[in-house]
């Protein structure tokens, strides 16, 4: 790797946010500190194994932390986030994490959660260009075309768009059940459970919109052959 010819100054932008993160790092001391004052044994127990019951599939909205929200602790929740959620069966990420707590960890349940006022969701209702993300918002795209009839009798603005952020999450809890890795696991396992919520940014309440279970019955053309019984 070349070295940059003329040494950088740090600028005052630069500086304010090295302070910043050093806050960080302040916060986390003053929280493993309290966690072992309450319970000497608490990290000795958390860093043996993890069994989450639950693989949250999420927004990378700062607002939307699912942990703080669902009022759970470290251990409890296996997470994925991406912008607006989405579920992507090309994507590599999200199938591993997916894979890993379906298959190893065997989750019980699968949640795909939204949020009013989501951004993406918000930047794919516009036609405006923005670059890179064109091709991710592209997935929300097809979900406002999908619905597009009754997204427009929907009053235009925040009603409209807090429409397409719920109808999204349960449009990516449909693309869960087409993957393998779900009906392989419903098949052998009878679980998990998958679930579409929507979260209210405006009163911090989860609202739960679709879920499926091992008992749904997957579209044909998306439903997969599975392994004879050895
Ligand atoms: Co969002």
């Amino acid at each position: 790797m070349s070295q940059p010819t003329q040494p950088t100054q740090p600028t005052q932008r630069h500086r304010a946010d090295i302070c910043d993160s050093d806050l960080l790092l302040l916060q986390n001391k003053a929280w493993a500190q309290a966690m072992v004052g309450r319970d000497a044994r608490y990290f000795a127990r958390l860093s043996d194994t993890q069994s989450p019951k639950f693989l949250w599939i999420g927004c990378a909205d700062s607002r939307v932390a699912a942990d703080t929200i669902t009022g759970t602790q470290p251990g409890q929740l296996f997470v994925h986030r991406n912008i607006a959620n989405v579920v992507v069966h090309t994507d590599l990420n999200l199938l591993s994490v997916l894979a890993y707590a379906v298959e190893v960890l065997e989750v019980e349940h699968v949640i795909v959660c939204g949020h009013h006022g989501c951004g993406g969701v918000k930047a794919a209702m516009t036609q405006r260009d923005y670059g890179l993300l064109n091709k991710w918002l592209l997935n929300i795209k097809e979900v406002y075309a999908h619905h597009i009839e009754e997204l427009e009798a929907v009053p235009a603005g925040k009603p409209r768009e807090d429409r397409l952020c719920e109808l999204n999450a349960v449009s990516q809890l449909q693309n869960l059940a087409k993957t393998l890795i779900i009906q392989k696991a419903w098949n052998e396992r009878g679980g998990p459970f998958l679930h579409a919520w929507v979260y209210d940014l405006g009163d911090g309440v989860l609202h739960q919109l679709d879920s499926l279970g091992p008992d749904h019955q997957v579209a044909s053309p998306f439903r997969l052959d599975m392994p004879e019984e050895g």
